[in-house]
C-alpha cells in the first residue's frame, strides 16, 4: 500500500491495530502485538497515543513483544529500545507494564541462551503474535536479522554488520560506542505472526524496498523472505516506493 505521506501510512496501520484490539476486547481476549523501534514507527506510536487519549482506545488487553535490543546495553541508556518504547508508547497509554516485553540488554552472557529461549516460549504462551510491526534496515534486515539469517532462525544473539552500526551511529556518541551485538527475534519468530505490516518511508529506503518486494527470495535480503508469509503488507510512502 502506497500513501502520499508517512503520516497517512502510519494512521492506516494504527487503525488496523485499533480494530484488532477492539475486536479482541469484545471477545474478552488479549491482543498480542509485535513491536519495532527505529525512526519509522514513531508516527504510528504517536497516533496510537492519540487514539488512546482522544478516542478512548484502551490497551488493557494488550500484550507486547519487541523485536530487538542492542547487547550489551543498560535498559535506561539513551539508545536503549527499552527506554524508547516507554518514551514513545508505554508511558502514554493504559497498558500494564507487566504485559510489555522488550529484550533485555542487561542479561549476562551466561544466561543469554536461556533468556532467548524463554522469550520465544513467552510469545507462544501468550498465544502468538496477532500483528507484527516491522521497519527495514538499508541492508534488508528486519529486527536485527542481518543478511544470512535463516528463515528458521529464532530469538538469539547476533553480531551487527558494520553498515548497520554506521547507519545507527547517530544515536551514539560515535561508531565505537555502538554495540557489536544485539538480541533479536528470529525470522521464524516473525513468520509465526498472523499478520505483518512492514513500514518504510523516504527515498533512502527505495532500493531495498525494490529488492525485498520484487527481487528473489533470499536470506541475503532478509525482508525478501516475507514474500512467503501469507499475510504481509508493505506500507510505504511515495518516495520509498519510487523504485517499484
Ligand atoms: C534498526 C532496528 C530495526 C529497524 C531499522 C530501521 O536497525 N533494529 O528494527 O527496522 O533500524 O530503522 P529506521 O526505522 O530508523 O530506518
Amino acid at each position: 500500500k502506497i500513501f502520499s505521506s508517512l503520516k497517512d501510512g502510519s494512521k492506516f496501520i494504527a487503525a488496523e491495530i485499533a480494530a484488532t484490539i477492539k475486536s479482541k476486547q469484545a471477545k474478552g481476549e488479549n491482543c498480542v502485538l509485535g513491536l519495532a523501534t527505529g525512526s519509522s514507527p514513531k508516527t504510528l506510536y504517536a497516533e496510537l497515543v492519540r487514539l488512546h487519549k482522544e478516542e478512548n482506545l484502551s490497551f488493557k488487553n494488550v500484550i507486547t513483544f519487541n523485536l530487538d535490543e542492542y547487547y550489551p546495553l543498560d535498559n535506561d541508556a539513551l539508545q536503549s529500545y527499552n527506554r524508547y518504547m516507554k518514551e514513545q508508547l508505554f508511558d502514554h497509554v493504559d497498558i500494564d507494564p507487566a504485559n510489555t516485553n522488550v529484550p533485555n540488554g542487561e542479561v549476562s552472557k551466561e544466561e543469554i541462551k536461556k533468556y532467548c529461549a524463554d522469550y520465544e516460549a513467552k510469545i507462544e504462551a501468550a498465544g502468538g503474535i496477532d500483528i507484527q510491526i516491522l521497519g527495514i534496515g538499508n541492508n534488508g534486515h528486519i529486527g536485527f536479522n542481518e543478511p544470512g539469517s535463516s528463515r528458521f532462525s529464532k530469538t538469539r544473539l547476533i553480531p551487527l554488520e558494520n553498515s548497520t552500526r554506521i547507519a545507527n551511529s547517530g544515536e551514539f556518541q560515535n561508531i565505537s560506542k555502538v554495540p557489536r551485538l544485539a538480541i533479536t527475534m528470529g525470522i521464524d519468530t516473525i513468520f509465526k505472526a498472523h499478520k505483518v505490516f512492514l513500514m518504510a518511508w523516504g527515498q533512502i529506503k527505495a532500493p531495498v524496498i525494490q529488492k525485498a518486494v520484487e527481487g528473489n527470495v533470499t536470506d541475503q535480503i532478509p525482508a525478501s523472505l516475507l514474500q512467503e508469509h501469507n499475510d504481509v503488507t508493505f506500507v510505504l510512502d511515495e518516495t520509498a516506493a519510487t523504485d517499484l
